[in-house]
């Protein structure tokens, strides 16, 4: 049975009061065949890192500058996240693609940056809703995916999350063919760039909730979820982490 990762992105939520959540959600035992990550504001990791010690509970960060360090005022570098306790680093969500216009050169630098600083970068592409209907979305994914990752790297410490920007923050989920049928594309792309047999994780975001995480999790190539709202409180987060599928003997 593959691993499944579920990993909380907490976007610009969260003061000192919710590092109560990220506690209980430590508490919880989690399934050997499960790993959970809570990628918080970057303020919060040095805390939530001596908070979260010895659990089984990772933490990443939303993002970080393809520069080590220099002067880029009120920017973070990857060298900062990793000394805060971050070991994953999110790179390309659509968000930061569209308020910010971060092309897919910039994320591929940012890629390298996490890389350099030893963390697993989770590289978020997906299609808006007119992409879709115009019948685009596997070439703009595709596309995405080819110009993000560069030539030279390998299937280490890389994840993929397949965020249509439509489900984000929606509460409507793409379905469980279009989630089968972008993530059987992306795991070809991924063959055809690394090499066949590589295992990258594939996640799904886009209003995942306790509700409909199972069904997620039961669509082939689906190897885990990029949650937002629903990562925030708790009581959310550990439903959609039961919801991981018991590993057979
Ligand atoms: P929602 O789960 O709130 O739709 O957000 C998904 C997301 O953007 C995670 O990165």
């Amino acid at each position: 049975m593959a691993e499944y990762l579920i990993a909380g992105n907490w976007k610009m939520n969260g003061l000192r009061a919710e590092l109560a959540e990220a506690e209980r959600t430590a508490a919880e035992e989690i399934a050997d065949n499960c790993r959970v990550l809570i990628c918080p504001p970057a303020v919060l990791l040095p805390q939530m890192t001596a908070l979260l010690d010895g659990s089984m509970v990772r933490l990443g960060a939303q993002d970080c500058h393809p520069e080590d360090s220099g002067a880029f005022t009120g920017d973070i570098s990857a060298p900062m996240l990793a000394e805060s306790g971050a070991s994953y680093v999110i790179v390309g969500h659509s968000e930061r693609r569209l308020s910010y216009r971060e092309s897919n050169n910039l994320v591929r630098r940012k890629m390298q940056a996490a890389w350099r600083a030893g963390l697993t970068a989770i590289l978020c592409v997906g299609e808006t809703e007119t992409e879709r209907n115009s019948g685009h979305a596997h070439a703009v994914v595709g596309q995405q995916f080819a110009e993000c990752t560069p030539e030279d790297s390998t299937a280490d410490k890389l994840v993929i999350a397949y965020e249509p920007v439509w489900a984000i923050g929606t509460g409507r989920s793409a379905s469980g063919e279009e989630i089968a049928d972008m993530h059987g594309f992306l795991r070809e792309e991924a063959s055809r760039h690394f090499g066949p047999g590589q295992e990258i994780p594939i996640l799904y975001g886009g209003s995942v909730k306790g509700d409909n995480a199972a069904e997620i999790f039961s669509i082939a190539d689906v190897n885990g979820a990029l949650v937002g709202g629903a990562s925030l409180r708790a009581a959310d987060f550990i439903r959609i982490i039961r919801s991981v599928p018991v590993a057979q003997a």
